[in-house]
């Protein structure tokens, strides 16, 4: 629960148009209490009044419009400014997650793809009504109980105290109650929801492969498993927001029959007359509205801090390097240095150990080496994405560690192992490499990488938009894409992971052979598996954790 009040600072910006819905609610519940007491009021002393004498008509029903009215435009403009306030909310909830997300690299490796989508969506939403259907209607009750308890104070007091305690019992004790008892059931909606998703991405991403291996079954039956376990999360919240508008309309009885109790003594001490109570038992009645929000607010609750702290642990989660206090600039040129490197995922069992190498500005290298070696972990090492559990990786002399990590990337580009190619047009594919590209660069680089052909077949050309429910694109395709996006970059340094996988054998012979020249005047370091060809200058061989140099021209 703590976690939710830590949003709270967000709520800042949203001062004016929390007070705003708050004040509208309020008016809201008011006018319907003042609605349902005049009118009992009005009817009573109506049928009471003997007919023909003079009973003025015209004021009550007068405002009985006017209170109908007040009430219809309040819950209007309630609702206009919760949700304006709601989608603010959002809209700064959103920002505030993505800023942090962006710093923690593999961040869907650190979270899980389900895990991850559930945080970013349903928490978020889960998070951003609480504000809206807690904090305005437990304000907006207190003060409509107040209201209601001064009123009876000063026409029926025998009745204010029984309200009073019955009332503040339904708005305060009953929610806080559910809250606590529905926190674990509350916790567990949100995990079963995510596992949900989890189940549901896995299931499209691999369906494909589930068929051709006849193990749909399983997959649905995990999927359904999951679909239970949330139902059944559901269920048990459902309940407990059952039992506890039980208990509302209980206390909400119980005031009744104190008021109407009170009110007969009253009534047979002449202190008070019949419409006037009639007046009252309604309003009374209707004040109890204000709870019945309160309930749905509480069981929203129980969800919403177990959100909060889902989200509370993606902002609290450390980055996987740490950007230095004072970073130093990064001295011109293309040298690359490994010194004793030693890396593991788990410092227990290291990948790299004991690793030096040095890459000359301009140079052009390949590192081999077995699946499984550690060359993809080079590359992390070389971006810092990770640092080294002991050595350094140097940039023209100067320790990573002591690089702004922006302006290292600028230096050094790397096309991973699993680039992808986003749902976008061919151009703004290729400008992540560098933004403000023209055509004629990209023209230029699509030649090099032998895909300016396929895409001047395509409609609108670089203006066609490819990827995922675009034009799908085939493996090579992609891999090209992701290519020719790391060709454009102005990096000193370019980073290659397994370029040519997914291009064929031909594809791959001539690409390699020429990526000396496409990165002529630049330092490129090529993880293959492929024939290295005679135009590289160097192959460095990757095995138990070490490099050793295979061949020299
Ligand atoms: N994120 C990770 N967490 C834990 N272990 C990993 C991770 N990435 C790679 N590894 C392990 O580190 C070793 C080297 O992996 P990698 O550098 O990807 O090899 P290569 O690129 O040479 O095939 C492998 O044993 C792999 O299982
Ligand atoms: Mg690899």
């Amino acid at each position: 629960m703590r976690a939710i009040f830590a949003f709270a600072p967000l709520l800042g910006r949203l001062k004016g148009p929390i007070v705003l819905t708050v004040l509208l609610s309020l008016l809201t519940l008011l006018a319907g209490i003042g609605l349902l007491g005049l009118s009992g009021w009005f009817l009573t002393a109506a049928a009471l009044s003997t007919l023909g004498s003079a009973f003025n008509i015209f004021a009550p029903s007068a405002g009985v419009r006017g209170l109908s009215f007040i009430r219809i435009l309040a819950r209007y403009g309630e609702k206009l400014s919760g949700h304006d306030m709601t989608l603010r909310l959002l809209s700064d909830l959103r920002a505030w997650l993505f800023a942090r997300l962006f710093p923690l690299v593999p961040l869907a490796r650190r979270f899980g793809r389900g895990d991850l989508v559930s945080r970013l969506l349903a928490d978020v939403e889960a998070l951003d009504t609480v504000f809206l259907v807690a904090l305005g209607p437990i304000s907006t009750a207190v003060l409509a109980g107040a209201a209601m308890t001064v009123a009876l104070a000063l026409a029926l007091p025998g009745a204010a105290l029984v309200y009073a305690l019955l009332f503040f019992a339904a708005v305060l004790l009953v929610p806080v109650g559910l809250v606590l008892a529905s926190r674990a059931v509350g916790s567990e909606v949100v995990a079963a929801g995510a596992a949900l998703r989890q189940a549901v991405l896995d299931g499209v991403d691999g369906h494909q492969d589930l068929v051709l291996f006849g193990a749909t079954g399983e997959a649905a039956a995990s999927a359904a498993t999951a679909s239970a376990r949330l139902a059944q999360a559901r269920r048990r919240l459902g309940l407990r927001a059952a039992l506890a508008s039980a208990l509302v309309q209980l206390l909400a009885g119980g005031a009744l029959l104190g008021t109407l109790v009170a009110g007969f003594a009253a009534l047979e001490a002449g202190t008070i007359d019949g419409p006037l109570l009639a007046g009252l038992l309604l309003a009374v009645l209707a004040s109890f509205e204000a709870s019945a929000m309160l309930v749905r607010s509480a069981t929203r609750l129980a969800g919403a801090a177990a959100a909060a702290d889902r989200l509370q642990a993606i902002a609290s989660s450390a980055p996987a390097v740490a950007e230095p206090a004072a970073p130093l600039p990064i001295p011109a040129g293309g040298d690359m240095r490994f010194e004793a490197v030693r890396f593991g995922y788990d410092p227990q069992h290291p990948v790299l150990d004991g690793l030096s190498f040095a890459v000359r500005s301009g140079e052009c290298v390949a590192i081999t080496g077995p699946s499984g070696a550690g060359k993809s972990t080079i590359a992390q090492l070389l971006l810092r994405l990770a640092d080294p559990d002991a050595g350094t990786v140097r940039l023209n002399g100067s320790d990573l560690r002591e690089m702004a990590g922006p302006e290292l990337r600028q230096r050094v580009a790397l096309m991973t192992q699993d680039a992808p190619v986003f749902l976008d047009t061919i151009r703004a594919n290729l400008r992540i490499g560098r933004d403000n590209a023209d055509d004629g660069a990209l023209w230029h680089v699509l030649e090099a990488v032998h895909l300016a052909e396929f895409v001047r077949g395509l409609p609108g050309q670089l203006d066609a938009v490819v990827g995922e429910a675009g034009r799908t694109l085939s493996a090579g395709q992609a891999r090209r894409i992701c290519l020719a996006r790391t060709l454009l970059s102005r990096a000193d340094i370019v980073v290659f992971d397994e370029p040519t996988s997914g291009l064929d054998a031909e594809t791959e012979a001539a690409f390699l052979a020429e990526l000396p020249e496409l990165t002529r005047g630049r330092t490129a370091i090529v993880i293959t598996h492929a024939v290295v060809p005679e135009t590289f200058d160097r192959v460095l061989e990757l095995r138990a954790g070490r490099l050793a140099e295979v061949r020299h021209h």
